[in-house]
């Protein structure tokens, strides 16, 4: 049986970029609802007219407990919940002036899917399961320095993904980690580099999710870097190394 085609879901960070995507591919793929949450709601009324009565503007910050407990109480039936909401502030770990923007980032990267998460888990339980699908990237394996905050918060992202899987297996919840390279979005805008497309890659996070894939690499380079972290982990390490904060 499909995990998407019928099913009910919520997607963070749902107005723009990877978010964006997420919603109109899940429309496309026959969900029959999507709670598409964002910090303004205001700038998901075009999403909400293309879904046509499918798609239901929420306002929900991830670092804000009071919206998340209201998320969690919207619709009994959701089972597929996207942690896709993330920020990065392209700062090294030594070269940022302070750690206040490292803390953001743990702030919504991290600690924002684990209220998630716990929240969501009793609701997905009780609808036999469901699916939780968590975008980290692919510098949870290996820090780019030009990102060295990011890429420790989506470290612990993996991580979390890794226990949640654990300790949700009995309710029988796929927990799935996504790690993608360059994504054409605003967040990557800094990178000098090929991307991939939104859509392609949420299409390829779909495939994988409808498949049961616990870890999916949805676009060229990061398979090839997860590829590359398998074969030979300090190559890999060296050759990101080169690619430090301005
Ligand atoms: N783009 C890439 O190259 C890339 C690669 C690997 C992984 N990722 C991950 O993919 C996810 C989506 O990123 P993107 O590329 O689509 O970036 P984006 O275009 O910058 O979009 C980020 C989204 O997250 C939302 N957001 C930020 N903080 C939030 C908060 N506290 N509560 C709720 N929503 C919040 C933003 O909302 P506002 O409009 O309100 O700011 C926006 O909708 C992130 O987790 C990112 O780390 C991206």
């Amino acid at each position: 049986m499909s995990r998407i085609e019928g099913k009910i879901a919520l997607v963070t960070g749902a107005n723009r970029g990877i978010g964006r995507a997420f919603v109109e591919e899940l429309l496309a793929a026959g969900i029959d609802k999507v709670y598409a949450t964002a910090r303004n709601p205001e700038t998901l009324k075009d999403l909400v007219a293309l879904g046509q009565g499918r798609v239901v503007p929420f306002a929900l910050d991830v670092t804000n407990p009071k919206n998340i407990k209201d998320a969690a109480e919207l619709d009994t039936n959701i089972s597929v919940l996207i942690n896709n909401a993330g920020i990065a502030s392209f700062e090294g770990l030594i070269d940022a002036k302070n750690i206040d923007r490292a803390r953001e980032e743990m702030e919504t990267n991290y600690f924002g899917v684990l209220n998630m998460t716990r929240s969501f888990a009793p609701v997905l339980g009780a609808n036999g399961g469901g699916t939780i699908v968590n975008i980290a990237s692919i510098a949870a394996h290996v820090n780019f320095p030009i990102l060295g905050s990011y890429s420790a918060s989506k470290a612990a992202v993996h991580s979390l993904v890794q226990g949640v899987r654990a300790e949700l297996a009995s309710q029988g919840t796929l927990v799935v980690g996504v790690y993608p390279g360059p994504v054409d979005t605003s967040m990557s805008e800094k990178l000098p580099m090929d991307k991939a497309s939104p859509k392609d890659v949420v299409r390829a996070i779909l495939k994988g999710v409808e498949a049961g894939e616990e870890e999916i690499y949805p676009d060229p380079a990061s398979l090839e870097l997860h590829l590359g972290l398998l074969s030979d982990p300090n190559a890999v390490q060296k050759q990101v190394a080169e690619m430090l904060p301005e």
